[in-house]
């Protein structure tokens, strides 16, 4: 793997624009991420989580109890045949994504159809601590892989999500980094918390909507 140039090497934003500079971090994040996309975790889907094939069929809401999902880790489970992710977010995940937002595309979730109304927020989420969100890529449906740690994947990555088969990046609220190809933010399902570890991926709440 090329290590990454740091950032403080490239470029200044002052001198050259905050596209050059942004540019810089996604071309070293690329190069890197390269290297790296072997190496990520496979996100392994939880067999005893997954409905009845029936329900899947039929697209049923499907109840997960995320209690003993440690801090930072992620979980996938199957939902209308699609992976959906359930991340327990940390505090300094959370601080991550308040960060620099020129370097995302959609930073408010302004493209609605990309979450419900009721995670339109920095976090894309009816709960912070708790990142709901459907893990295909929005360029050609590929699995991103997950890189939580900062400076994982190069530059002055903030810790987030990458697709290897096309480089597109995201952060831990699956806002996506401009400059890439995909083009929206991942998709947040309808879902709907059933108690203080569980939610239901599928159905909104009418407190919720
Ligand atoms: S499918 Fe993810 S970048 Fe192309």
């Amino acid at each position: 793997m090329n290590p990454a140039r740091p950032l403080d090497q490239a470029p200044d934003i002052d001198d050259e624009g905050p596209d050059l500079k942004r540019r810089a971090l996604l071309t070293q994040a690329t190069t890197a991420a390269g290297g790296l996309a072997l190496a990520g975790a496979a996100v392994p889907f939880v067999a005893s989580l997954l409905p009845s094939e029936r329900a899947r069929a039929f697209g049923a809401p499907v109840k997960v109890d995320f209690g003993t999902l440690a801090p930072g880790e992620l979980r996938t489970v199957a939902w209308r045949s699609k992976p959906v992710w359930i991340l327990r977010r940390t505090k300094e995940m959370l601080a991550s994504l308040d960060t620099d937002t020129r370097l995302l595309a959609d930073p408010k979730s302004q493209v609605t159809t990309q979450q419900p109304d009721y995670a339109r927020n920095e976090s894309r989420a009816i709960r912070p601590e708790t990142f709901v969100c459907i893990g295909l890529c929005t360029h050609l449906g590929c699995i991103p892989n997950y890189f939580p740690q900062p400076g994982s994947v190069g530059g002055d990555w903030p810790g987030g999500f990458y697709c290897p088969c096309h480089g597109s990046m995201f952060d831990l609220a699956g806002r996506v980094f401009k400059g890439v190809p995909a083009p929206t933010n991942l998709v947040v399902p309808p879902y709907t918390y059933t108690g203080a570890e569980s939610v239901l991926i599928g159905a909104d709440s009418p407190k919720e909507t």
